[in-house]
């Protein structure tokens, strides 16, 4: 199968290029760098610098002649897309329509898509299926909301066959230490631990510890990039036999409170990881832990490294050998 996987120089979408490559899949990555690097690249298979609000250059690219699309190429920041929900109606909503316009005038029939949990907000009752009221939170949420429903017309009109991947919190690295590239900037709990740990923050705030939890911190459900990876390796094997759109959610259904993952970052590193207790971040709900029973019946997709160890190990594996200077 011809894969073309857009944002692939990412954080998520090169861990889906490299596990798609060793399971003999024939790939293209197409990125624009913004975010992603040429770090996160191999030499194994082609790489093109595009972007997608580009129509014709994505054009061009999918008649090179592909059997499925797999679109990880987003903003991702939650907070920030309430501050620039332009740059989120831009980059998610416009860019998804070119990939999908594109991919059909390519005669392309099966698209693999980076959904999230923000599409359900403020939950309502846990853990979360896919039943769950869809009512983002937040702008971020509201973009990945409305490409899953312009995926369910362009199924209806086009005959595109999509899987709809709704991921809880990615984390970790390629337990083979193989992706090299660092988010830029990030703000979500495990990369901001890795930084402190490796020198490059003084500390780790700690986003309220009054919640209705068992230690008073957030509680949310990580679950690692391979897994993610090998969730979306089964979703294009299964739209290949079976042409029937689908969407689940991708967790590991069990929750891991903020302080327990920064005590084991603590002991697994060794480093002493500053952190203090500041206010709730706005909008942060207390707890978040999804069902994957539909993912695991209907793929025979399993969790296999996103136990809280493996998470933190591969984690400071890829922060301890690219940051070595500043680690003492
Ligand atoms: C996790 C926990 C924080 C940073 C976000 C997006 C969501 C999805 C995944 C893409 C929470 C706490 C965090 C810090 C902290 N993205 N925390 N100090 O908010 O669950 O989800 O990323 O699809 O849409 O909203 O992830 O990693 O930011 O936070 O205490 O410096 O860590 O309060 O409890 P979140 P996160």
């Amino acid at each position: 199968m011809n894969v073309l996987v857009i944002g692939g120089a990412g954080y998520i979408g090169s861990h889906v290029a490299r596990y798609f490559a060793d399971r003999g899949l024939k790939i293209d990555v197409l990125d624009n760098l913004s975010t992603g690097t040429k770090d996160n690249l191999f030499p194994d298979y082609s790489f093109f610098e595009e972007d997608i609000l580009d129509y014709k250059a994505v054009a061009a690219i999918m008649r090179r002649g592909y059997d499925a699309v797999v679109h990880l190429a987003a903003a991702k920041a939650a907070g920030e897309s309430m501050l620039k929900p332009e740059k989120y109606a831009v980059q998610n909503l416009t860019g998804t329509i070119n990939i999908l316009n594109a991919a059909c005038e390519a005669g392309i029939k099966k698209f693999v898509f980076s959904s999230s949990a923000a599409i359900y907000g403020e939950p309502k009752y846990l853990p979360i299926d896919e039943a769950h009221p869809k009512e983002p939170a937040n702008f971020y949420g509201f973009t990945k909301l409305e490409i899953e429903r312009m995926l369910e017309w362009y199924d209806r009109l086009k005959g595109l066959k999509f899987a709809a991947l709704r991921y809880f919190n990615a984390a970790g690295y390629d337990p083979e230490g193989r992706v090299r590239g660092l988010e830029k900037n990030p703000a979500n709990l495990v990369p901001v631990i890795m930084e402190v740990a490796a020198g490059l923050r003084p500390h780790l705030d700690v986003f309220g510890t009054d919640y209705p939890t068992p230690d008073g911190s957030g509680v949310r459900d990580y679950i690692h990039v391979t897994d993610l990876a090998d969730a979306h390796y089964r979703a294009l094997l299964q739209l290949d036999a079976h042409a029937e759109s689908f969407a689940v959610n991708l967790g590991s259904e069990r929750g891991l409170s903020v302080l327990e993952i920064l005590e084991a970052a603590r002991r697994i590193t060794g480093r002493p990881i500053p952190a203090h207790i500041t206010g709730r971040r706005p909008g942060d709900p207390a707890t978040l832990v999804a069902s994957s029973a539909a993912a695991r019946k209907l793929l025979g997709w399993q969790a296999k490294f996103s136990d809280m160890e493996t998470i933190i190990a591969t984690s400071w594996r890829a922060y301890a050998q690219h940051h070595s200077h500043s680690i003492h």
